[in-house]
């Protein structure tokens, strides 16, 4: 059966499960414009909504975004400031927006580094919205997948320490359960709009196997039928996952 939401259709049985998102490329897409790079931030927050509201429709089922990496700390404090800020609001009105279309909210990363308000908030909507039954989306703040791996490594040698954990039972499906992500499927699919074409210390553990897709449109401009198209290049892939 198809999903009829393009001209082109998309085969509604092999849709990716769990779809991930570098979304790069906001300050670029402000600069073209002569704008400042806040302009570009804002436009993307605008994308996320469209972008979630739609995967949800079609029936994906985990959408992962990466909003903020543990490096992006690197940046200007005014930039940082105006993301935070951003990220804020976007939690706030996502309780509006997103809850009432059924939407799960939930944040991975490290979220003990941002300010008292935004943990409240990330609480605050994670509470409101986990009896929703519709598309999951992940925001990772403060994500890094070396931090990730890092802190998995530390709770796991703690367990064995002090929990009666054995290391005989450290195993790949061990390490996935203390990882921000616990209890997804790994994503079947990356997309990374910008033109870049690396990782970016996203998701290092869990993209063992995922289908990367990568475009050079700037994220502010990324659209349904971007991310249809992205869809469809990975149901004409072949994942064997090292067999034949
Ligand atoms: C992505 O856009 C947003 C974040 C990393 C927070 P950028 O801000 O990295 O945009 P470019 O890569 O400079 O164009
Ligand atoms: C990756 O984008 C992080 C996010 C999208 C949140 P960056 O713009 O920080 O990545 P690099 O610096 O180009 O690798
Ligand atoms: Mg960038």
């Amino acid at each position: 059966m198809g999903i009829n939401k393009s001209k082109e259709k998309i085969d509604a049985s092999g849709l990716p499960e769990h779809i991930a998102i570098i979304m790069d490329g906001n300050g670029r897409w402000a600069q073209k414009r002569g704008l400042p790079r806040s302009a570009g931030h804002r436009a993307g927050a605008q994308t996320i909504r469209k972008i979630t509201e739609f995967s949800n429709e079609i029936g994906i089922k985990v959408l992962t975004v990466y909003a903020f990496s543990t490096e992006n700390w690197k940046r200007p404090e005014g930039e940082v400031n105006f993301l935070m800020d951003l990220l804020l609001e976007f939690l706030k009105d996502a309780e509006r927006q997103l809850a009432g279309k059924n939407i799960v909210i939930k944040v991975i990363g490290d979220i003990k580094l941002l300010s008292e308000e935004i943990q409240q908030q990330i609480h605050k909507t994670e509470t409101l919205t986990q009896n929703n039954s519709g598309l999951l989306l992940n925001i990772a703040i403060n994500y890094g997948g070396r931090d990730e791996i890092i802190n998995a490594v530390k709770r796991i040698v703690s367990d064995v320490q002090y929990s009666g954990l054995n290391i005989e039972e450290v195993d790949e499906y061990l390490m996935s359960r203390y990882m921000y992500t616990k209890g997804l499927k790994d994503p079947d699919l990356i997309i990374r709009p910008s033109g870049e074409l690396r990782l970016s210390n996203f998701l290092l553990w869990q993209s063992a196997y995922s289908e990367l897709w990568f475009s050079n449109i700037n994220w502010p401009d990324f659209t349904t039928e971007n991310l249809l198209e992205a869809i469809r290049d990975y149901q004409q892939r072949h994942r064997r996952y090292g067999g034949i």
